[in-house]
């Protein structure tokens, strides 16, 4: 199982390997809505474990450059965490 440490919320979420941290829908408060990496309301800042987590996807990769350029910012919705440990920030 990989660990999701969220930190606004001072929790950790457990959620199996390989998993999308749109799992993290309903075992924390991140706000999910369009769930395709259009509407930005999952976005959160990677605090730590970034290495852990899948490279962002070409619609990942559009919507970061174009909205949040040069910041450590993933759109949980389309962010598969490999295994072990992220902390993240929304
Ligand atoms: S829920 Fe819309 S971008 Fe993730």
């Amino acid at each position: 199982m990989a660990k999701v440490h969220i930190k606004n919320e001072n929790k950790t979420v457990e959620i199996p390997d390989g998993s999308n941290l749109v799992d993290l829908e309903g075992k924390s408060n991140v706000i999910f809505a369009c769930k395709v990496g259009s509407c930005g309301a999952c976005i959160a800042t990677i605090v730590s474990g970034a290495e852990n987590l899948e490279p962002p996807n070409e619609t990942e990769k559009i919507y970061l450059d174009n909205f949040a350029p040069g910041e450590n910012k993933r759109l949980l919705c389309q962010t598969i965490i490999k295994k072990g440990e992220v902390t993240i920030e929304y």
